[in-house]
Formats: structure tokens, C-alpha cells, sequence
């Protein structure tokens, strides 16, 4: 059954013994609140590997001041629980003052790609994402990491990290975990109220949309665009960011007509009587 550590020290220990056992070590890091879309890197991690280490660490250094550290979901019980009927092997759940020693002082930073999407509009997010997995990796030693589609952004930097630093680490992507009514799951849903749940249906309806048309042969940047804002403003939705870029390289957005294979990515906030949450999505639309 699963086991709980909570020490750098401890992890390192099991990890050691392991891989003294020549075991393979998959890993899945999160922050917590724990839904399906946790629950399928886990069991694909656990399906790939001999052990399987998952993470629950609400990573201060990802949250801007303004941001939502102090309200994050913190639902232990039922992650552990989670944990165990996935048949992950440990839980890795370490307090921000066991994770980064007082005198921490490193940064790892991935520059460009950090810049544009999300990173635009959350100064440093990425170099906290990528500065804990930095750490954690080292930690856990895995040889496979299991990262969400749905973070797509945050695939394409730790991609970049640990391809530039050498890590030996194999970075895995998992498809994104959909209600029945499209809505990806995430941590942040739950904020949602009744009405801004009904509202961000639009988001993956409004992807959808994008997809059919792709599908059948729409090639027109601006008219996919479009496509997407109408039905978006439908629901009285403006997003934050709504953007076709390159897969090969996330920096340069898609001009005129798309010929290689792309990625829609949106960031939407959700109003509700004065609260806001903000949830992101995207499609790949593969080229021919
Ligand atoms: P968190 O938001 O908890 O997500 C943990 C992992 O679950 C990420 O790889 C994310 O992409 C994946 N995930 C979330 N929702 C998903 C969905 N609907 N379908 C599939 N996968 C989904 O992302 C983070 O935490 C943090 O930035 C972290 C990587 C742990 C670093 O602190």
C-alpha cells in the first residue's frame, strides 16, 4: 500500500534502494486537489513502471503575489486515498519549508518560450515551475515524468529544461481529462459557481468548433479564429489570450493560413459576481 514521505532525506533513501533493485521509477507531480486528470498520468505512470512516486506540493515560487497560493485547494485525505486506488507506490508530500532549504538560491529559468501564452501574463510563473521540477527530479531520479496536455505550455519548458540541462529524465505527455460536457477537469473548477461551470462550457465548445473546421479543410487563421471568438462572445466570454502558435516552436504564432502542426491555446477568465478564475485550454490541430 502506499507510502507517505514527507523528508528529502526519507525520498532520497527509497529512492536509492530502488534503484539499487534496478527498479524503473515513473513520476507524477502535483499540486494537490487531486481530480481524473491526475488520476491518468498516475495510472499510466503506474502502468509503465515498477514504482511510481507522485508529488503533492503547492509550489510557492509558481504563485505571483496576486495569486491564489493562499486559497489553493488543500484536500490531502482524498489525494491519499486517490494515491492508493491508482496503485501509486509513494506520495511525496513535502512542506515549502522541507522542500527549499532557508538559503535556497538557485533559479533555473527556461528563457523565450516562457515569455509568450501564459507566461506573458504570469511574470515568473514558469521559473518556479521549472525550478521545482528542477529540484524534484534530481530528488525522485525518475526515468519517466508524466506532465498533462492540458499544461501544455508547461510541456514545452520542462521539455526545453531538461533537454538544455541534460537531465535523463523522459518527459511524457498525457491527454487532457474532459468532463462529459467537454470542460477540461482542473483544480480550479470547483470555484467555479453554477453559472460560470454553465459558462465555461464554452471553452471546449468553442476548441470543438475550431477542430470540426479544421477537419473539414478551414486552413484560415483568421477565420478559425473567428469561428472561435463568436462562439466564445456567445457566453459574453473575451479571453485573456487566445492564440494559434507553432508546435515545433511555441514562440512564433501561426500567420495567415496554417500549414504545420499547431496548437490553439486559450486563457479565459470566468466572472462570477465579482470572483474570478481563470482556466486554460487548447487543441492541436495536426497537420496533413
Ligand atoms: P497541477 O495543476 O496539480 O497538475 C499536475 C499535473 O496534472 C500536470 O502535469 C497537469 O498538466 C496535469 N493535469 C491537470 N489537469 C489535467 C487534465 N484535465 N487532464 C490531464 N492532465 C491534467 O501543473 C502543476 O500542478 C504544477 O505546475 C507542477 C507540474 C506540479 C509543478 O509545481
Amino acid at each position: 500500500s502506499l507510502i507517505i514521505i514527507t523528508r528529502k532525506k526519507e525520498l532520497i533513501q527509497y529512492v536509492d534502494e530502488q534503484k539499487e533493485k534496478r527498479k524503473s521509477i515513473g513520476f507524477v507531480p502535483t499540486m494537490g486537489a487531486l481530480h481524473d486528470g491526475h488520476a491518468s498520468l498516475i495510472r499510466q505512470s503506474v502502468s509503465e513502471n515498477d514504482c511510481t512516486i507522485v508529488s503533492i506540493f503547492v509550489n510557492p515560487k509558481q504563485f505571483s503575489i496576486h495569486e491564489d497560493l493562499a486559497n489553493y485547494p488543500r484536500t490531502f485525505q482524498s489525494d491519499s486515498e486517490l494515491c492508493n486506488k491508482c496503485k501509486a507506490t509513494v506520495l511525496f508530500a513535502p512542506t515549502a519549508e522541507e522542500m527549499y532549504s532557508l538559503n535556497f538560491k538557485t533559479e533555473v529559468k527556461v528563457t523565450g518560450l516562457t515569455e509568450v501564452l501564459c507566461g506573458a501574463f504570469r511574470p515568473g510563473h514558469f521559473d518556479g515551475v521549472s525550478t521545482v521540477l528542477a529540484v524534484l527530479i534530481n530528488l525522485t531520479q525518475a526515468n519517466k515524468l508524466y506532465l498533462g496536455q492540458k499544461d501544455f505550455q508547461q510541456v514545452q519548458v520542462i521539455k526545453k529544461m531538461t533537454a538544455d540541462l541534460l537531465f535523463r529524465t523522459q518527459i511524457l505527455t498525457c491527454p487532457t481529462v474532459r468532463e462529459k460536457d467537454g470542460l477540461a477537469l482542473s483544480s480550479r473548477n470547483r470555484y467555479l459557481s453554477p453559472e460560470g461551470r454553465r459558462k465555461a462550457v464554452a471553452i471546449p465548445k468553442a476548441l470543438a468548433l475550431v477542430a470540426k473546421a479544421f477537419l473539414a479543410g478551414e486552413r484560415s487563421v483568421n477565420k478559425l479564429d473567428e469561428l472561435c471568438l463568436t462562439e466564445l462572445k456567445n457566453e459574453k466570454l473575451i479571453p485573456q489570450y487566445l492564440e494559434f502558435r507553432l508546435i515545433s516552436d511555441i514562440t512564433q504564432k501561426c500567420e495567415d493560413t496554417l500549414s504545420a502542426e499547431s496548437v490553439l491555446a486559450i486563457a479565459q477568465f470566468i466572472e462570477i459576481d465579482g470572483s474570478k478564475t481563470r482556466l486554460i485550454d487548447n487543441i492541436v490541430l495536426g497537420n496533413d
